[in-house]
């Protein structure tokens, strides 16, 4: 695997690599990489002659500076991963100079309002960040398909709109989401739980399962009482929220009764201490998904 340590490193590898005509996939991380990262880069490398993936801690997507300062970093591990997988030819890890040569600002982005719900409500700033460094490294790594998981699946909308703004002739593609064991959605950010909270963490996953077996049979507004009275009992975990979203919109749905010609996903984010853990489950799919 070869470790691209700069932009002018990429330009020329690529240089190199698009000479052979070779079809390019691209996952990109934030690194404390995870059996979930393994299955994009599984993916990409069915789909793809090539594939590339980077790590870089985007300080733009961070809306608290303690948050950026305690996101794990174990690169050496990460490398490690990597190489032993042998699903990722080469490795691009930028300096913020390679991605902000401007300073270290955010762009603006607007997404029919996708960018206004659940994540974006709490996390001010958080899409034009993610939204500001998806678009800077499709541009400079130019690949064919993109990987991005489901755990961050408000994401992975947004994405999916932004190329489509910004024309950029990529097919995003969903990878569903891994789980620990006990149902915890695999996280960088469950490196940072201790034992203990790790193995409470079920109550997330477990939550959204019997969310989705209550689906259809009582009112969201029950189904979110439910949920609230469950995380009023759990004094290890505070709930952030809990949403019911029409899929296409991500606007929380109130139904007395599901349409059954829409899709519906629950999202929730809770705390594990200062850990924000966040994970979603699809209740009622009638569309069949294609990647844009
Ligand atoms: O999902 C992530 O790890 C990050 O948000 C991403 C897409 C790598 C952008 O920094």
């Amino acid at each position: 695997m070869q470790i691209l340590e700069d932009r002018n490193a990429l330009s020329s590898y690529l240089l190199e690599q698009k000479k052979l005509h070779k079809t390019l996939g691209f996952a990109p991380t934030m690194g404390a990489l995870h059996e979930g990262h393994i299955s994009l880069y599984k993916l990409a490398r069915k789909q793809n002659d090539l594939v590339i993936s980077s790590i870089f801690v985007n300080p733009t997507q961070f809306n608290h500076p303690e948050d950026l300062k305690k996101y794990p970093r174990t690169l050496d591990k990460d490398i490690k991963m990597l190489k032993s997988s042998n699903f990722v030819d080469a490795l691009y890890i930028p300096k913020i100079h390679d991605i902000y040569p401007e300073g270290l600002k955010s762009k603006k982005y607007h997404f029919d309002g996708l960018e206004n719900e659940m994540e974006g409500k709490h996390r001010p700033g958080h899409f034009n960040g993610v939204s500001t460094v998806v678009e800077e490294f499709l541009r400079q790594v130019g690949p064919d398909n993109a990987y991005f998981g489901e755990k961050d699946f408000q994401q992975l909308a947004i994405i999916k709109k932004l190329v489509k703004q910004i024309l950029l002739p990529v097919k995003i593609w969903g990878v569903p989401i891994l789980r620990e064991k006990n149902g915890l959605a695999m996280s960088s950010r469950n490196q940072r739980l201790t034992n203990r909270q790790r193995h409470s963490a079920k109550i997330i996953y477990e939550t959204l399962e019997k969310a989705k077996k209550e689906f259809g049979k009582i009112t969201a507004d029950e189904i979110y009482e439910k949920v609230s009275a469950v995380f009023r009992q759990e004094k290890n975990f505070a709930l952030e929220y809990f949403s019911i979203v029409e899929e296409n919109t991500l606007k929380e749905t109130r139904f007395a009764e599901p349409d059954p010609n829409i899709a519906y996903r629950a999202f929730i984010a809770v705390y594990a201490g200062d850990v924000r853990l966040i994970d979603n489950i699809a209740l009622h799919s009638p569309l069949k998904k294609e990647p844009c």
